[in-house]
C-alpha cells in the first residue's frame, strides 16, 4: 500500500510533463541567451509549457482529490484545501523545475535540444519534486514518501521511472508531439 500510495501521489509530478509537452510553444524561458556559445536552456523549455505544465500537474491533483473524495479515501490525498492546493503547487513546480535544471545540464554537457542523455532525461523531474516537498513542506514529504515503508515506494519509483519515461516518450513521438522517440 505504501509503495502504491507514492506511486499516487506522484501522478501530478508524472503529468505535469506531458501537459508541458501539449501546451509548449513560443517564447523560451531563457530567452535566447546563451553561456559560454551555449544556450542556457533552448528552445525546448518554453514559458507556455512551463505554465501549462504546472497547471496541468495541479489540475489532475485536484481531480485526484475529487475522486478521492467520492470513493472515501482508500489513498492519501493532498490533504484539505487550501494546503493542497499548495502541495499540487510545490510537487508540479519542483517536477518542472528540475526538468529545467536537467536542461540547463545538459547544454552545460554540450549536449543539443533532444538529445538523448540517461540519468538527467529520466529523473531531472523526479528530483525536482521531492527536492521542493522536502525543502518546502519536509513534515508532509516525511510522513507520505519516506516513514517506513514508504520509502519502498521512492525506491520503486526509481526503478520504474525509466520505463515509464520510454514508454511516454514512444507515444508522444508517435503523437507527433514530440520530435525523438526519447
Ligand atoms: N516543453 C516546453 N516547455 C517546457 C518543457 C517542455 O515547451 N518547460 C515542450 C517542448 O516543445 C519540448 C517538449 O515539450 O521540446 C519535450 O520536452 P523535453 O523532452 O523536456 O525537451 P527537449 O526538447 O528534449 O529538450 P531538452 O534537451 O532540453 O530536454
Ligand atoms: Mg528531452
Amino acid at each position: 500500500m505504501g509503495i502504491i500510495s507514492v506511486f499516487w501521489l506522484m501522478l501530478p509530478a508524472y503529468l505535469a510533463n506531458p501537459f508541458a509537452v501539449f501546451t509548449g510553444h513560443g517564447l523560451p524561458v531563457d530567452m535566447g541567451r546563451s553561456i559560454g556559445g551555449k544556450r542556457v536552456l533552448g528552445d525546448g523549455k518554453t514559458w507556455a509549457g512551463l505554465i501549462g505544465g504546472i497547471c496541468g500537474g495541479v489540475l489532475i491533483g485536484l481531480l485526484m482529490m475529487a475522486i478521492m473524495d467520492l470513493t472515501g479515501e482508500p489513498l492519501p490525498i493532498y490533504c484539505s484545501e487550501p494546503h493542497g492546493i499548495m502541495l499540487l503547487f510545490l510537487i508540479s513546480t519542483g517536477s518542472l523545475m528540475g526538468d529545467l535544471l536537467g536542461s540547463f545540464l545538459k547544454r552545460r554537457l554540450g549536449r543539443e535540444r533532444g538529445a538523448r542523455t540517461p540519468i538527467l532525461d529520466q529523473y531531472d523531474f523526479v528530483i525536482g519534486a521531492w527536492a521542493f516537498l522536502a525543502i518546502f513542506q519536509w513534515g508532509w514529504f516525511r510522513e507520505n514518501f519516506v516513514d517506513d515503508p514508504r520509502y519502498l515506494g521512492m525506491i520503486a519509483v526509481l526503478i520504474i521511472t525509466p520505463l515509464l519515461h520510454r514508454l511516454s516518450n514512444i507515444i508522444g513521438f508517435r503523437m507527433g508531439q514530440k520530435e525523438v522517440p526519447w
